[in-house]
């Protein structure tokens, strides 16, 4: 009898009470966009503040795969990728992780040559890249999908400046087409453009090896074409889901908790939405915020999420945690993504009196939820569960952890720092 490979599970022990600093890692969307755009470079960069997560693990890996030598020390790495091997990303990396084809605008405009995997879908919907395509066809590339792998080549060698609109202000295609345009010849506008911050951060980051961009977290970007990226040194910007998810676990607990470095700006839609809940938010200093729970002083409010400066779908499932303990009812409308509901059954059995229709959920709140075997199906559903965890009676047990794993840097030794009881067995 094979013995069955024990997964690990994470037990976490209820009615927490927080209180402390919590600090804040290097954006996990930034910092895998970042390392994809250092291919761009042809003497090689040094990027700071990266997150310890899987996925920058994964990342770092298939830059490997495609000749690009590597330094890491603690959160920085120095990636030289003046001359790259390879054109062709593994298959059994990529599908391990979607953002890996980000590296084929990169690829493309330094090789005039990438064969990327298509990237599967994965929990929560199917994922297309048909933007990203659509944008380098655009610029002159040649694509075609066969056999699960994307062939892309530019015929003359060099991409074509080109004016892009994405019928959806998707991030990973604005970040593709961005990338692929700053060594493109002459000029590039995207219009309706993503305007996360995690694109302005790859903009900054571009800018800062030579590239010409310019309207970079409006709807409209415009990026001027050079012959080639020089090298530099860039630090990634805060990981406002990261503080988001703190944020909602400060308030589930009614506790009294700081957290930094976070860029309050980036914050706007939760800090509102939490204000209208009854959580007390505020700004403690330019990069500290401060949040106040209060005992059974919460309401529902509605809720639709929608692309940056809106309600950020990365923070529905946390953010629908605390609602199954808000007084009365809320409704969240989950509008970026076709299936990331999936956290709503698992916090149904902690007790939550939650309904779907569609991509609407109607929570009515309960006086507290309790803890319960739990699956994580996806990363945020992971962490919405951690946190319903922490509030719920008793002790709650955690499975799915590679999901939590991929997105959290050290959620258990933050979580232990203010004042939880969890463990992994
Ligand atoms: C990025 O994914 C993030 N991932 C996601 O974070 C985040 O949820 C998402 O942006 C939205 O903010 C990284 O940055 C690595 P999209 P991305 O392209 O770029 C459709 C997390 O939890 N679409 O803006 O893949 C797509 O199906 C992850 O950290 C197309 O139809 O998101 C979706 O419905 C999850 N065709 C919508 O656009 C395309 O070519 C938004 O996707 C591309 C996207």
């Amino acid at each position: 009898m094979v013995a069955e490979k024990q997964e690990a599970v994470l037990h976490i022990v209820g009615k927490a009470r927080l209180q402390g600093h919590v600090p804040i890692s290097g954006a996990k969307n930034s910092a895998l966009a970042l390392m994809a755009g250092a291919l761009l470079s042809s003497e090689g960069c040094t990027i700071e503040n990266l997150p310890c997560l899987m996925d920058v693990q994964r990342m770092e890996e298939i830059l490997v795969s495609l000749g690009v030598k590597v330094q890491r020390e603690a959160g920085r790495i120095h990636l030289d990728t003046t001359c790259l091997s390879s054109a062709q990303a593994p298959y059994e990396l990529v599908s391990q992780m979607r953002a890996s084809f980000f590296i084929i605008g990169p690829l493309l405009s330094r090789l005039g040559i990438a064969q990327i995997p298509l990237p599967g879908g994965c929990a929560i919907g199917a994922r297309p890249v048909d933007l990203h395509v659509k944008g380098l066809q655009a610029m002159g590339a040649e694509v075609e999908i066969s056999h699960g792998i994307v062939h892309a080549s530019c015929p003359g060698g060099r991409l074509q400046g080109a004016k892009v609109y994405l019928d959806y202000p998707s991030v990973g295609a604005t970040e593709t087409i961005m990338m692929a345009a700053t060594l493109a010849e002459g000029e590039t506008v995207i219009q309706n453009a993503a305007q996360e911050p995690e694109v302005v951060d790859l903009a900054n980051f571009c800018r800062t090896l030579g590239a010409k961009i310019y309207g970079a977290g409006s709807k409209t970007i415009v990026i001027v074409g050079v012959p080639q990226l020089h090298g530099g040194t860039y630090r990634v910007i805060p990981d406002r889901i990261e503080a988001g998810t703190y944020m909602i676990a400060g308030a589930i607990t009614c506790s009294d908790i700081t957290l930094g470095p976070v860029i309050p700006e980036h914050l706007g839609a939760l800090i509102a939405k939490l204000r209208e809940i009854g959580v007390q938010v505020t700004i403690e200093t330019p990069t500290v915020i401060h949040v106040q729970g209060r005992e059974g002083k919460y309401r529902g409010v509605e809720v639709e999420t929608s692309p940056f400066p809106g309600f950020p779908t990365d923070m529905q499932a946390q953010l629908m945690a605390l609602l199954t303990i808000s007084e009365g009812n809320s409704v969240i409308t989950e509008t970026v993504f076709e299936n990331r509901l999936q956290h709503v059954a698992e916090l149904c059995r902690m007790g939550a009196n939650i309904r779907t229709k569609g991509n609407v959920a109607i929570i009515t709140g309960v006086e507290s939820l309790s803890g319960a075997p739990v699956m994580a199906t996806d990363l945020r559903a992971s962490a919405a569960l951690v946190l319903a965890g922490l509030a719920a009676e008793g002790e709650t047990q955690l499975r799915g952890l590679h999901h939590l794993d991929r997105g959290y840097d050290r959620i258990e030794e933050k979580l232990r720092g203010l004042g939880a009881t969890l463990y992994r067995v």
